[in-house]
């Protein structure tokens, strides 16, 4: 069965990594950049493991030059969640990517973003709000910029601060000053451990930066004390299926260990991290998902549940998008 119609809830998104390579094709020829080394033959992204995605991956962002390619990025992303069955998604920002960290030139594109935002919810009525997220292998300092720029933009609409990037350079503890910032600036809080590093990645995030979420976090599985801790702390996991595949993490759907972390009474949600890249779509991963574990309607309704419940939106959006994932 296609679950395309089915209504979603996506956590996990990063604004750049979910640009179609015909876009950012189409952005290279208007400005003249070359992109060789970027693209496969069959105009796919081309990465051989994940440093070299990541590196693939900030050579694309070279084209997302000023606001105005971040606007028509953010219309293009947000139409195709919505084609998805995607009613809310949360993606993360990188003000790394948009003004290497300046808060006046965030401030510009955060407002293109936002703008082209509310005009597609205006249009598909996806509701989008926006994680402000840190690159680790950028280093400490450059996130205490970022954390500036987020906690600077902190509102209804920039809700989230979060850390991306080559999770094997440095600790968590590195970004607390960041984390910190954030908190106090009203943010709510999500770090990537747990793809790459192993149990010990997501204890150290929790500990050291005091996240509600975990992005992946998916390796929690080799301990199960941890399992039986995230559980009992309600800690919720932005899962990656498709990405994890993808990238090597596990070799097929049916050996990703969401099904024993759900079962196991860890809050679970699924996302795409970086479609394009990974030859995903939400649709997709609820069609691999049922197919690996025999999940149906009721168990993607759950799990939909769950995320909008853990998602970083006020009270009333929560309550106005509920209904729309009610059984028809
Ligand atoms: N940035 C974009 N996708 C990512 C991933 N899967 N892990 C870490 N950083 C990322
Ligand atoms: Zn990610």
């Amino acid at each position: 069965m296609s679950f395309q119609s089915l209504p979603k809830v996506e956590l996990h998104l990063h604004l750049e990594g979910a640009a179609p390579p015909a876009f950012i094709r189409g952005l290279a020829q208007e400005k003249s950049v070359d992109l060789s080394g970027v693209f496969n033959e069959d105009g796919t992204y081309a990465f051989r493991d994940f440093v070299h995605f990541l590196s693939v991956y900030e050579a694309a962002t070279q084209v997302l030059t000023g606001p105005e390619a971040f606007a028509r990025l953010t219309h293009a992303v947000l139409e195709e969640s919505a084609a998805q069955g995607v009613i809310y998604t949360e993606a993360f920002l990188s003000p790394d990517f948009c003004g290497g960290g300046d808060v006046a030139a965030w401030r510009e594109y955060l407002h293109a973003i936002q703008e082209a935002a509310e005009a597609t919810e205006r249009d598909s009525g996806i509701v989008m709000r926006g994680i402000v997220t840190c690159i680790r292998h950028f280093g400490p300092d450059q996130a205490k910029r970022v954390a500036l720029c987020a906690a600077e933009t902190a509102g209804d609409w920039v809700t989230g601060f979060g850390i991306a990037g080559d999770e094997m350079k440095g600790k968590p503890g590195d970004f607390a000053y960041s984390f910190d910032m954030a908190r106090e600036a009203g943010l709510r809080l999500t770090a990537h451990a747990g793809e790459w590093g192993g149990p010990a990645s997501v204890r150290d995030a929790i500990r050291d930066l005091r996240v509600e979420r975990i992005g992946h976090g998916v390796r929690a599985i080799e301990d199960p004390v941890l399992v039986e801790d995230l559980a009992e702390r309600g800690i919720v996991l932005e899962v990656c299926p498709g990405s994890n595949v993808a990238l090597g993490v596990y070799p097929r759907f049916d050996k990703h260990p969401i099904a024993r972390l759900r079962d196991a009474g860890v809050k679970v949600t699924v996302s795409t991290d970086d479609p394009p890249f990974f030859h995903t779509t939400m649709t997709r991963e609820y069609e691999e998902l049922a197919r690996a574990f025999g999940w149906e309607d009721e168990d993607f309704r759950a799990l939909n549940l769950t995320a909008l419940d853990a998602a970083f939106c006020d009270a009333d959006t929560r309550d106005r998008l509920k209904p729309k994932l009610e059984p028809t």
